[in-house]
């Protein structure tokens, strides 16, 4: 059986007559660039993240470089974020002069270790990006505590989190600026790039909807150097289709994460090949945008390629697909070896060398689920005997 980590088509496909309404809406209408789509767009979604204002952009990443931007941070000035994260994080506080101070993660939920913030603090510190990696929630009031004491700003990175809660709460703008991810791999997949910066703010709000569009306003006067991040009237149309079904998207993708989790369970002492299944923290909502297990060698195991390379690449061969989010923590990066040689970080380390996210698509069948199980659960038994 061939079992995709993602199939964008069997999600889309249902949907075709409303995508091609839609499509066909933005052609007829000649209003391609930002106008009623996106304002559409915009306060649906922020009314998702539990946001006053919302404002669309071309990415996820582009988000972050806006939020960056709308609290002036640059040159001098040092954010800390976790270093076990999607590149964008720290590349876009690097993109703005700025210094990527990274951060160790908790090895069970993968998120920001609330305490490496204190740690890593120091008086050129400006803000923090904690990221609700995989789709579940950092510790926000841990994290926010924090910041308050320390006159930090706060960057929720809810690129992988759209709708997910932390305490009744949605995720985005409980701390100063939340950034989303419309990238078609996410819970909310738009056809091709889309991102929104979301806030309670309006003076920030306001910022960020000029630096999306050259620092513009009124037209051609620039009274600071923004760039083109908006979102496309045609992504926004196509998106605002698919925003009604986000719930149901998500709650099937939990439905797979209990069912692995409850397959899985009982193995993390196994003498050979130790899985862990993904902790989830019971005041938040985890919607499982990627399902993410631990893989790590017990005392028999005996071959020179870890437990969980050796799982992928059986999982591989059997037709499952997998993938390592993320093998390199961004401290070990090559592009930051100009920041001078990092210190351990390592519970990140472990984890990208650990970690395995499994097909977790809403549109996965039982029968897809079920042979995904079934060979993680063979191969464990044949090495664990
Ligand atoms: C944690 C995180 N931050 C930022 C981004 C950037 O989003 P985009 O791909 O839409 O630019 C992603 C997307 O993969 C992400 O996972």
């Amino acid at each position: 059986m061939r079992v995709p980590l993602l199939d964008v088509r069997r999600q889309n496909q249902p949907l075709e007559a409303g995508l091609s309404a839609a499509f066909e809406r933005v052609l007829r209408s000649g209003q391609f660039i930002l106008g009623p789509e996106v304002e559409q767009f915009e306060n649906a979604a922020a009314a998702v993240a539990g946001a006053r204002f919302g404002i669309g952009v071309s990415s996820g990443t582009d988000a972050i470089l806006v939020a960056l931007m709308a609290l002036g941070i640059g040159p001098g000035d040092e954010v800390i974020c976790p270093s076990f994260t999607f590149f964008a994080t720290a590349g876009c506080v690097a993109r703005v002069g700025a210094v990527p101070v990274f951060a160790d993660s908790c090895p069970a939920c993968f998120n920001l270790d609330p305490a490496e913030i204190e740690r890593r603090v120091t008086p050129r510190t400006r803000a923090v990006i904690p990221v609700h990696l995989f789709g579940q929630p950092a510790d926000l009031d841990e994290i926010l505590e924090i910041a308050r004491r320390r006159n930090l700003a706060v960057i929720e990175d809810a690129a992988q989190s759209f709708g997910a809660e932390y305490r009744g709460r949605p995720v985005g703008a409980i701390g100063e600026l939340g950034t989303i991810s419309f990238f078609p791999t996410k819970n909310l997949g738009a056809l091709g790039d889309a991102g929104l910066v979301v806030t309670n703010d309006a003076s920030l709000a306001e910022k960020a909807r000029r630096l999306r569009n050259h620092g513009m306003h009124p037209r051609y006067f620039h009274s600071v150097v923004g760039g083109n991040f908006r979102l496309d009237a045609l992504q926004a149309a196509l998106l605002a289709v698919k925003l009604p079904n986000l719930p149901e998207y998500t709650a099937l993708r939990q439905q797979h994460a209990a069912e692995y989790t409850h397959a899985l369970a009982g193995m993390a002492g196994c003498p050979a090949i130790a899985i862990s299944t993904p902790a989830a923290h019971p005041d938040r909502t985890h919607i499982v945008n990627q399902y993410s297990i631990r893989v790590r060698p017990g005392p028999a195991w005996r071959h020179p390629e870890s437990p969980r390379d050796a799982l992928r690449r059986r999982l591989a061969e059997r037709g499952v697909a997998s993938e390592i989010y993320y093998p390199v923590p961004l401290h070990a990066q090559e592009c930051f070896r100009a920041l001078g040689p990092h210190p351990a970080l390592p519970a990140a380390e472990a984890c990208a060398a650990e970690v395995l996210s499994l097909p977790v698509f809403p549109e996965l069948t039982a029968e897809e689920a079920a042979f995904v199980i079934s060979e993680i659960r063979q191969f464990a038994s044949e090495a664990n005997g």
